[in-house]
């Protein structure tokens, strides 16, 4: 990926829509954006109703003219599959397609994403509307590849409780427990008189009278999580048939937990994610960020709630960034399909991006590892749902102040490569689930503490790869497993040989609580990891706001809030014990040899703890001043302030909102 003879690096990219413009702006739209340095355009996602305006009535005088258009400014496009916007007389035709949601009430047509990934009648219009695509479009030269859908998830449309999902569910079930007998024993119905003597007794979980059996939701969460991998993997199959030699990739989200991303992600060529950093903290904002710190960043994001969604999906397909990977460089990257480029229309609030936000942005997500950046949209739109949300044109067409930074970008200052990240931090959508069906304290979610330890190592300087719980962990030199609360015998005994093969291992409050069926271990917690971590659990103890617990260690007192567990030693050592409460002189934090487990909440506990931990496993730390951050790729080092001031950094100013590449020790 390439432009003119400059080594690879970084390509950029917009989000069109054609069909929303006079047909004379083609031509000059496309034009402009090459003028800009763009390289791709991404179109089509929404485009059904002009696609096939009427039932097998094809229309494709106006799209052929539009990739033309963009072929002829050189411009390369990435064709998507309008499965997001089933238009009305489809809806209308098939109104079981639709979805239904957790109160029991179809979600109509009239906005996006209105439909039932299990729906047969569905799906067979999904394919058939990719093919029609595909045949057209699959060889055309100026295709560079495709996206599926877009965003599976948004707008809460992961599950659905009613109609082709809730008849599918049993037959899924039956797939994977065989006998009635097998699955009450799985979810231990006799617990309430739950135990079902017929497949077809059983429904989602939803409109019960209170809370549902945890392991009920976690297998219908699997269920509807499978259903999309196989409503796109049909898309799939019939692009890799259909239009050879081109990438499938589909625009992930912002911390969407409705599906196991890993899973769908599965048959793609790399993953895209869609990036708006201001909405994103007040939208998405895990429990562990402060309003004062919303409103210190509100121009710009938080460069660690950004940051954590560029490392999942670098790493989505099997780690890319990895050290010692063989083929290093061949391994698929990452793009960002969406960027904020002004500002957006769906948070509460949506402030106006800093001076040199988009610019920031940018370059951030490059030294994740992204080797492009799409900003959306190409132009603000003049119509319905969206006008409130910037472009890099305005409604007038005049260019937007994302332009002029857009504009601004030297992109041969960002060579591709490798990420060099040695420490791996674990990941698993299932454990995210149980954790928040049951979360025990309202102030602390799966995100919440996922992120706070993501947090303290990117304050610490260190670069971090997320990967799955179940990945290689060899060639890190520290692994961290904040939330990973279900751990079964297999995944036990991964952890085990990457400890035994040299890895640092960080585990926090509640691993391996829960079995692979999303109930407790009966000979008591962390179950098959006991050995592994060479303790038991205790208590644990759920702490309310103001309500906190003091932890002592030898670097002193550190103060615990929202969950504070403690341990029966069978072989560890405690470094940090309780200091008054109930469990008053019980260990918090324990060692043995390269193990670590962390079990109180407390944002500065967890940073000491790493501190050390990596230094004694060889992994360089620099205490950060608050909003500076280091990222490395390809041999060099983005830093970057996000601070709406002036900061100081190793004894040079770093402009308030900007980034300087400097070699990659920093000098
Ligand atoms: C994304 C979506 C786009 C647009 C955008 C606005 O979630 O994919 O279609 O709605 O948000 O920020």
């Amino acid at each position: 990926m390439t432009s003119s003879n400059a080594a690879p690096h970084l390509l950029l990219g917009s989000c069109d829509y054609p069909e929303h413009v006079p047909r004379d702006r083609w031509e000059s739209y496309a034009r402009q954006q090459r003028d800009l340095g763009l390289s791709f355009v991404r179109i089509a996602e929404f485009a059904w109703s002009r696609i096939e305006p009427r039932p097998g009535e094809y229309d494709w005088a106006w799209l052929d003219e539009a990739v033309e258009a963009y072929h002829a400014a050189g411009l390369r496009v990435v064709l998507c599959t309008p499965t997001a916007t089933p238009p009305a007389w489809l809806v209308r035709a098939h109104p079981e397609l639709l979805p239904v949601d957790e109160e029991g009430r179809v979600r109509e047509f009239g906005s996006r994403r209105h439909y039932d990934f299990a729906s047969p009648v569905y799906r067979e219009h999904s394919r058939r509307i990719t093919r029609a695509l595909a045949e057209r479009y699959g060889g055309h030269p100026a295709v560079a590849g495709w996206q599926t859908d877009n965003e599976f998830g948004c707008h809460g449309t992961a599950r659905s409780y009613g109609g082709a999902s809730a008849a599918a569910f049993p037959g899924w079930l039956r797939g994977r427990y065989g006998t009635l007998d097998a699955l009450n024993e799985a979810w231990g119905n006799v617990f309430w008189s739950m135990e079902y003597t017929d497949w077809d007794q059983i429904r989602p979980p939803n409109l019960t009278v209170t809370e549902a059996n945890p392991s009920h939701i976690l297998d219908f969460y699997r269920f509807c999580s499978d259903m999309i991998a196989e409503f796109q993997a049909e898309q799939v199959a019939l692009l890799r048939e259909l239009s050879p030699g081109r990438f499938v990739t589909h625009n992930f989200m912002i911390f969407e937990s409705g599906f196991d991303h890993y899973k769908v992600a599965e048959g793609l060529d790399f993953a895209t994610w869609d990036n708006y950093p201001t909405g994103m903290l007040e939208h998405f904002a895990p429990t562990t960020v402060s309003e004062a710190e919303k409103t210190r960043f509100a121009r710009t994001g938080h460069p660690d709630l950004v940051g954590w969604n560029h490392d999942v999906y670098r790493g989505m397909l099997g780690g890319a960034g990895r050290l010692g990977r063989e083929g290093a460089g061949t391994t698929p990257g990452f793009w960002v399909m969406e960027q904020q480029c002004g500002q957006v229309n769906w948070a509460p609030f949506n402030p106006l991006p800093a001076d040199g936000a988009v610019a920031l942005w940018t370059a951030q997500a490059w030294a994740h590892g992204a080797d492009v950046v799409s900003y959306f949209r190409w132009r603000a739109a003049t119509m319905a749902q969206e006008v409130l949300h910037s472009g890099l044109l305005r409604h007038d067409e005049t260019p937007d102040r994302g332009h002029a930074e857009v504009a601004g970008l030297d992109l041969p200052t960002f060579p591709l490569g490798e990420v060099p990240a040695r420490v791996a931090l674990l990941h698993d959508y299932e454990s995210l689930w149980l954790m928040d069906v049951q979360p025990h304290s309202a102030s602390l979610s799966y995100w919440g503490q996922t992120v706070a330890y993501y947090m303290a190592l990117r304050s610490l300087g260190v670069d971090v790869d997320i990967v799955h719980a179940d990945a290689d962990l060899s060639g890190y030199a520290v692994a961290v497993a904040p939330a990973i609360t279900l751990v079964t015998a297999e995944r036990a005994a991964r952890w085990r040989a990457a400890v035994e093969g040299g890895v640092a291992l960080v585990c926090g409050p509640r691993t391996g609580f829960r079995t692979g069926s999303g109930g407790t271990w009966a000979d008591g917690q962390p179950g098959p990891l006991a050995e592994v971590l060479s303790v038991r659990l205790l208590q644990f103890d759920s702490l309310r706001p103001g309500l906190t617990q003091t932890v002592r260690g030898a670097g002193g007192d550190f103060e615990a809030h929202a969950w504070a567990e403690s341990y029966r030693l069978t072989g560890a050592e405690a470094t940090h014990t309780y200091v008054g409460g109930p469990q008053d002189g019980q260990p918090a934090v324990t060692r043995r040899g390269r193990v670590t487990v962390i079990g109180a909440h407390s944002e500065s506990l967890i940073k000491d703890v790493l501190r050390d931990v990596l230094a004694e496993a060889g992994v360089p730390t620099e205490d950060l001043p608050d909003g500076v951050r280091l990222s490395r790729r390809a041999g060099v080092t983005l830093v970057q302030n996000w601070n709406p001031e002036a900061v100081t950094w190793r004894g040079r100013t770093l402009a308030p909102v900007s980034f300087e590449v400097v070699a990659e020790d920093g000098e």
